[in-house]
């Protein structure tokens, strides 16, 4: 595990510098990221201020949101380029600690925050059983009334198998839909990436928690790697997002979206 995870830090390293101005600030993300919180705010989790552990925070975008929004965050990173680039451009009072996966179980931070978040699909850096570990030990640190607030990619995502189908890439078409990592171009950086199906995380997290709400983000935006044909047709990106306000409210349809976001409760200490 430890190899796996010194692996992609390396990955996200190179992609740290450029990460915000392709991702994060580009009209695809900004569009998506706005669904994560659309959908954290009816969850209602954070409807009081809370302590927010949030890991593979990358540039502290959403660490500095939150706290903005009252609650208080400590954010962590495998990538050491990744923080440094966070505390760079976040607000110098913000938390920012280096500390993989594999770390997050002896580091003693889940029991002392509330909330555990991971946004935009940092845990498909890990294999299925890998996240399965990685959740029993949240669950066995979590207290009764804890959240978990995950962004995950799918096993299928509808906008991407139809562009590979248009282009008559048939082999891709359902391309993640496998068990196995698929390396996934980063920035010019090759990312083993293992697609985790809402079902599937469901059934990880068992009877601990009561799920919350499962909903897509992203079903009717399209990926970001679309950016730059977007670029080109603003309103029809505009349009796209409208629609997401009313395919997004379908949770079937989480396992179909370039993202989805699972928001649970831990309801037993086991
Ligand atoms: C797609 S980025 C998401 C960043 C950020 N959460 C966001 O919303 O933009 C994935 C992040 O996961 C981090 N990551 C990958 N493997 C990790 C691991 N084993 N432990 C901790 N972080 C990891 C990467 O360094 C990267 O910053």
């Amino acid at each position: 595990m430890v190899n796996q995870q010194q692996h992609n830090e390396n990955h996200f390293d190179n992609a740290a510098l450029q990460y915000d101005q392709v991702f994060t600030l580009s009209s695809i993300g900004l569009f998506q990221r706005a669904r994560v919180y659309h959908w954290l705010e009816k969850s209602g989790i954070f409807k009081s201020p809370r302590k927010v552990l949030e890991i593979n925070c990358g540039t502290g975008y959403d660490a500095q949101k939150l706290t903005e929004m009252g609650h208080s965050v400590v954010a962590t990173d495998a990538s050491d380029k990744m923080i440094e680039v966070a505390k760079a451009a976040r607000s110098k009072d913000l938390q920012f600690i280096q500390l993989d996966f594999g770390q997050v179980d002896a580091s003693g931070m889940v029991e002392k925050n509330e909330v555990l978040f991971s946004n935009f699909g940092g845990l498909n850096c890990i294999s299925g059983d890998h996240l399965k570990k990685f959740l029993s030990s949240i669950s066995e640190q979590q207290k009764k009334g804890d959240h978990l607030a995950l962004v995950l990619i799918p096993k299928v995502c509808m906008w991407e198998s139809k562009y590979f189908f248009l282009r008559f890439e048939w082999s891709k078409v359902f391309r993640r839909n496998t068990k196995k990592p698929l390396n996934v171009n980063v920035d010019g950086t090759m990312v083993p990436t293992w697609y985790h199906s809402p079902k599937e995380v469901k059934t990880m997290l068992g009877k601990n928690y009561k799920v919350l709400l499962t909903k897509p983000v992203a079903f009717s935006l399209p990926p970001s790697y679309m950016e730059p044909l977007f670029k080109r047709w603003p309103n029809a990106l505009k349009f796209l997002n409208k629609l997401e306000q009313v395919f997004g409210q379908v949770s079937l349809l989480s396992a179909w979206s370039d993202h989805y976001i699972i928001v649970a409760e831990k309801v037993q200490w086991e």
